[in-house]
């Protein structure tokens, strides 16, 4: 009957929406401003942190479905409102969650966190640590983990054009910075918050304070494993940002080529020396298939990764031929491409290592 359809029934059927920024229930959010049932139609009013939202109509969709769902209920009124400055602070202290300051250490950093840090290193430059890092976000997104990205280097970020999204900027709710989210992983670089590629002057103490920001001033929500792209090298640069996450496994990243093989065994012993542990070693870059006859071209010879791994006594856990990236994207590779496929068997991989499977549960 239409009459008895209550308050209650309705707020347990909104439960299940949330807002895609924060990714919370909008109930949880004390976004559902009002509900009013007359017979068997409801009038619902959402109240959204910003005028204009782009996710104004998914919300407004998801709701509608989700009070057209209830028991009795045959016709839903959505109206989508902005949240009031009170009303905003509000929200975004529930999003800190109770007690949080700027000097309490934020949850992802606290030394029982059940969330795995993989650092992704290589002693030369330019051999494909970003490249990596996103597309192995993307396949252990695929994998159905909640995955987050934190391009560390804070000078050289490319992150956000790797994954076609420099122009993006985060959403802001009163000072807690939602991380963008691409490819079903959220992401966050310091490209977004420099204005128009002004370089960057900060030295040591700024590296820092940048990177604990990332973390501070972030809402991230519940993540299974943090990817961290680092600065190339073995200097000072890359042992700070070592430093600041002891916690972190290590990924060394190659070519075949002897010269970048013997930079990445230094960065390897680099992060032996600083007590993190190497899951191993990547070659990138590692030869060039032909699309149609399926020959094997060496462009950069042989070898390089093997050799990493015999100097670090790890494994070779992924060789990544050469490819295209996706359109739209400056380094993200189609999932059915062979690059996808060995990212995939890459995050497979690791997810099995890392037990990430059991660590999800303990969480949940
Ligand atoms: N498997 C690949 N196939 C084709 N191009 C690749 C591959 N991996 C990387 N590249 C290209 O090589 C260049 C360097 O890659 P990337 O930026 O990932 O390296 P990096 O190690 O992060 O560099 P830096 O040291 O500057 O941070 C980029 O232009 C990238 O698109
Ligand atoms: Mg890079």
């Amino acid at each position: 009957m239409s009459s008895e359809v209550t308050r209650e029934a309705i707020l347990d059927a909104l439960k299940d929406v949330q807002d895609p920024e924060v990714q919370r229930s909008i109930v949880e959010m004390d976004m559902v401003k009002s509900i009013e049932i007359k017979g068997s139609v409801a009038h619902v009013e959402v109240l959204l942190t910003i005028h204009g939202c782009p996710l104004r109509s998914v919300i407004e969709d998801q709701v509608r479905d989700a009070l057209l769902r209830v028991e009795g209920i045959s016709d839903a009124h959505v109206v989508i409102g902005t949240m009031s400055d009170e009303e905003r602070q509000r929200f975004a202290a529930k999003l800190k969650g109770p007690g949080a300051s700027a000097q309490q250490t934020p949850d992802l950093l606290k030394p029982d966190t059940l969330t795995e840090f993989v650092a992704i290193a290589s002693g030369k430059g330019g051999v494909g640590k970003s490249t990596v890092t996103a597309n192995l976000a993307v396949a252990l997104g695929r994998l159905g983990y909640r995955v987050g990205v934190i391009d560390a280097d804070i000078y050289g970020f490319s992150l956000p054009n790797l994954f076609g999204v420099a122009d993006v900027k985060p959403a802001v709710v009163e000072n807690v910075v939602m991380p963008v989210q691409v490819k079903g992983i959220k992401l966050i670089s310091m490209q977004f918050f420099v204005p128009d590629n002004r370089p960057i002057i900060w030295r040591g103490p700024m590296l820092g304070k940048m990177l604990r920001n990332f973390f501070q001033e972030v809402h991230w929500g519940a993540l299974d494993v943090v990817l961290l792209d680092l600065p190339p090298g073995t200097g000072d640069m890359a042992l700070d940002v070592h430093g600041m996450f002891p916690r972190s496994k290590e990924l060394i990243v190659t070519t075949p080529q002897q010269t970048a093989a013997d930079v990445a065994i230094r960065a390897g012993l680099m992060a032996l020396h600083t007590k993190h542990e190497v899951l191993g070693v990547i070659e990138n870059m590692a030869f060039y298939q032909c699309k149609g006859c399926g020959e094997r071209a060496y462009l950069f010879g042989q070898g390089g990764g093997a050799q990493v791994a015999d100097g670090l006594q790890t494994s070779v856990l992924a060789q990544i031929p050469m490819g295209e990236p996706m359109p739209g994207t400056q380094g993200i590779f189609a999932r059915d491409s062979l690059q996808g496929q060995a990212f995939d068997l890459l995050a497979q991989q690791l997810a099995t290592e890392l037990r990430l499977e059991a660590l999800a549960a303990a969480r949940d």
